[in-house]
């Protein structure tokens, strides 16, 4: 929990200086169906049933659910809808966990809003912070070609850019931190992929 805090708070401060932070600090969920979202379709290849459900760190580091849990079935395919402006989001595949044990240690596939110079897009990475299952891998696949798949079968083998394991990886320039400045774009999330 606290390299979460400390490596999202280095992130956050950078991107505040681009965009105005977006703080959603009711507690309803957001339904997300307009046009302001961007599609990112889950497939749980895992072996079993697994839950899934995106949740969002605030600036001010509170844990907000932003989609119900949502259980998807060994081998199909679910679509949620993340809205394009939300900062510290997060795909969880542990969305029937309570809400405070969201900060302990599991893979995440992470999306949020980026400006810079005129241009705008999604930022992605996959985290999985000291402690998480090794037996859970995740990929992201931009629908963009433009922008680059990251992708890790498991947290004990990712490279520096396919995701996040250490919170010194800052020192490296954060590799695995990609933004896709491509406005508004859907991505393919797999759990467990098998590459
Ligand atoms: C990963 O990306 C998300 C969304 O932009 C961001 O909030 C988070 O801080 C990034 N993770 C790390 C460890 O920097």
């Amino acid at each position: 929990m606290q390299f979460t805090t400390v490596v999202l708070g280095a992130s956050m401060a950078l991107m505040a200086s681009a965009i105005p932070m977006h703080e959603h600090k009711h507690a309803h969920l957001h339904h997300s169906r307009n046009a302001d979202n961007f599609p990112i379709r889950i497939t749980n290849n895992c072996g079993s049933d697994k839950t899934f459900g995106l949740y969002q760190i605030t600036g001010a580091f509170d844990m907000l659910q932003v989609s119900e849990g949502r259980t998807i079935p060994n081998g199909e395919t679910h679509t949620l809808n993340a809205p394009f402006t939300g900062l510290g989001l997060r795909l969880s595949g542990n969305g029937d966990w309570p809400l405070g044990d969201q900060w302990k240690a599991q893979g995440l596939a992470e999306f949020g809003y980026s400006a810079y110079n005129g241009m705008d897009g999604t930022a992605y990475n996959l985290s999985f912070m000291q402690g998480s299952d090794e037996s859970i891998g995740i990929s992201i696949t931009p629908d963009n070609s433009e922008c680059g798949p990251k992708s890790c079968t498991s947290p004990a083998t990712c490279s520096l850019t396919d995701a996040w394991t250490n919170p010194d990886q800052t020192a490296n320039g954060s590799p695995a931190d990609t933004v896709c400045y491509h406005g508004k774009t859907g991505f393919n999330v797999v759990w467990c992929p098998s590459s």
